[in-house]
């Protein structure tokens, strides 16, 4: 993407009387138990930010904090006709630095198995698989379990994640 194209996305945080106006790019991102739960997620979460492209609205971010110091990209979803632009990965950035000013440590993301997208949207931001197994050894197994059930990661679902180091590069 031009340095032009992407000074012309903008991000901002999307207070709650204007969320339902994001349900469109829901819509067109998920199917099912997906779009129920993020419509549901976009309406109850403390952070969402939009991505606005030629004042259109193009894409959202949601966010959650976890807890001691971890952070987790709940939902990313760009519109159909803005994919592909480089919108996915400034929300992505734009997440990352936000966790980093809140002094998280890691960044987690949980994300459908065949989700050939979304996986190249987070390896390119640095962020790698982990197991189940991992989380367990880290932080035991039954905080690992607590953290699992905050993300509302279910099986069939990789869990991603990226640590912030103080000398954040983002890319
Ligand atoms: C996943 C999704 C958010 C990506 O958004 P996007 O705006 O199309 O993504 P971007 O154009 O910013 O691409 C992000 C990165 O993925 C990589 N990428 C994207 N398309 C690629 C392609 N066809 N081939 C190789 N790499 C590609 C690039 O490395 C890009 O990084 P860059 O910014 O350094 O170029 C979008 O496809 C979407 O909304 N999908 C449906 C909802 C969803 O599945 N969300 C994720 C689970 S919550």
């Amino acid at each position: 993407m031009s340095a032009k194209e992407d000074s012309a996305i903008q991000i901002k945080d999307v207070p709650s009387n204007e969320r339902g106006e994001l349900f469109p790019i829901l819509e067109e991102s998920f199917e099912g138990w997906y779009l129920r739960h993020s419509k549901h997620t976009l309406m109850d979460s403390e952070v969402v930010r939009e991505a606005i492209v030629n004042e259109e609205r193009a894409g959202l971010v949601i966010l959650k904090d976890l807890g001691t110091k971890l952070g987790y990209v709940y939902y990313i979803a760009v519109g159909r006709k803005f994919r592909g632009k480089g919108i996915g990965g400034k929300l992505l950035d734009n997440s990352i630095s936000y966790f980093f000013d809140k002094g998280m440590q890691e960044v987690y993301a949980s994300i459908e198995e065949d989700n050939e997208d979304s996986e190249r949207l987070f390896e390119s931001r640095n962020f790698r698989k982990t197991s189940r197994a991992e989380l367990a050894k880290k932080y035991g197994t039954i905080n690992s379990f607590v953290l699992l059930r905050k993300m509302v990661a279910v099986p069939g679902e990789h869990i991603m994640v990226r640590q912030l180091s103080p000398s954040l590069d983002s890319k």
